[in-house]
């Protein structure tokens, strides 16, 4: 006989003795660990506490309990759940089998069985399944692992972006987690939350494109300089646009410097034609920049920078964004909310 890597365990529940001395036999000569049970009632009992089997095999004609109620007790237990459960039938009704299959039942053996055949496809199935569970979770790991390097490369270039400039340490970070709060306070999902961490982080990468000299400049920007600072929207979405598989990471970067009222570069749109999200970075960004401090100012007062908000509530920020913005200022009234 075959030997597999690891050894099996089933239970056999079935009323009739004889099949049940017969399943034993065919088990134990085959080395696989088995426990037999006489009744629905027994089996119950029994999986309430044990650890788990490979595989259930579960006559379905039992006097006090049926297979079917059996195997919907199993179903509902998470310690069973996805142990595959072979009803043992001893006629050959089509309707029996569907409703099997349908209840969740991985396959039938009908009685009389042979002992070969039993044994292998026994085998077969807790083969298929340990597969099986072993994919899931190895998949599963692997997504975990990608989706935390899809952070990691995000913040890494975020961090890259906040580099260059002397003044402003941790700005997209901080810029990420006000557009979140403000998501989250809208209302928005946890994963639509996340996708508005993601576009906060990213919102100023198309500084890349701008020298440092224009970006650490002391004092005032000539008209040509601040052109250059204006094409950072549109070289940061050209950047991102290159990640097609999340289109939607070029949004924060082309629009967070539009203005609600229309004023805002570089397209000049206005009100709802702005991508919400761009209009939370918006709000989320210009706090962060008051409340930073800059080579010629330290941070504004709170009291300022509130009253900056409020003034351009409904001209340059949406007014309901302005508003959650408000109110995370009034639920700080110790002002931690800011570079430190
Ligand atoms: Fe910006």
């Amino acid at each position: 006989m075959e030997q597999t890597s690891k050894p099996m365990r089933i239970a056999v529940i079935d009323d009739d003795r004889m099949s049940l001395r017969l399943a034993r036999r065919v088990f134990e000569k085959a080395g696989v660990e088995g426990v037999y049970l006489g009744s629905g009632a027994e089996a119950l009992a029994y999986f309430g506490g044990a650890p788990g089997v490979d595989l259930v095999l579960l006559d379905v004609y039992m006097p006090d309990m049926n297979g079917f109620d059996v195997l919907k007790h199993l179903k509902a237990d998470p310690v069973y759940r996805n142990v595959p459960v072979v009803f043992l039938t001893g006629d050959e009704d089509v309707k029996t089998e569907t409703a099997g299959l349908h209840a969740g039942a991985a396959d039938f053996i009908r009685k009389p069985f042979a002992a070969e055949v039993l044994l292998k496809r026994v085998k077969n199935i807790i083969e298929l399944n340990r597969l099986h569970g072993d994919m899931a979770s190895e998949i599963r790991a692997k997504t975990e692992k990608l989706s935390r390097a899809y952070i990691q490369i995000v913040e890494a270039l975020a961090a890259s972006v906040d580099a260059k400039d002397r003044y402003t340490h941790g700005h997209s970070s901080r810029v990420a987690a006000y557009s979140r709060e403000i998501a989250r306070r809208a209302g928005f999902s946890a994963p639509e939350q996340d996708t508005v961490f993601m576009m906060g982080l990213l919102h100023d990468v198309g500084k890349i494109g701008v020298a440092d000299s224009i970006i650490n400049k002391n004092g005032r920007l000539t008209d040509e300089e601040y052109a250059v600072i204006k094409t950072h929207p549109a070289v940061g979405a050209e950047i991102l646009k290159k990640i097609t598989d999340l289109p939607e990471l070029m949004v924060g970067a082309r629009w967070h410097h539009e203005r609600y009222d229309g004023r805002g570069y570089p397209d000049g749109l206005a009100g709802e034609a702005i991508p919400e999200v761009a209009r939370i970075i918006a709000v989320a960004d210009t706090y962060d920049a008051m409340t930073s401090n800059r080579s010629y100012r330290g941070a504004l007062s709170q009291q300022k920078v509130r009253s900056e908000i409020e003034r351009c509530r409904g001209s340059q920020f949406d007014p309901r964004f302005a508003d959650i913005m408000l109110s995370m200022i009034d639920e700080d009234p110790d002002y931690r909310m800011r570079e430190i």
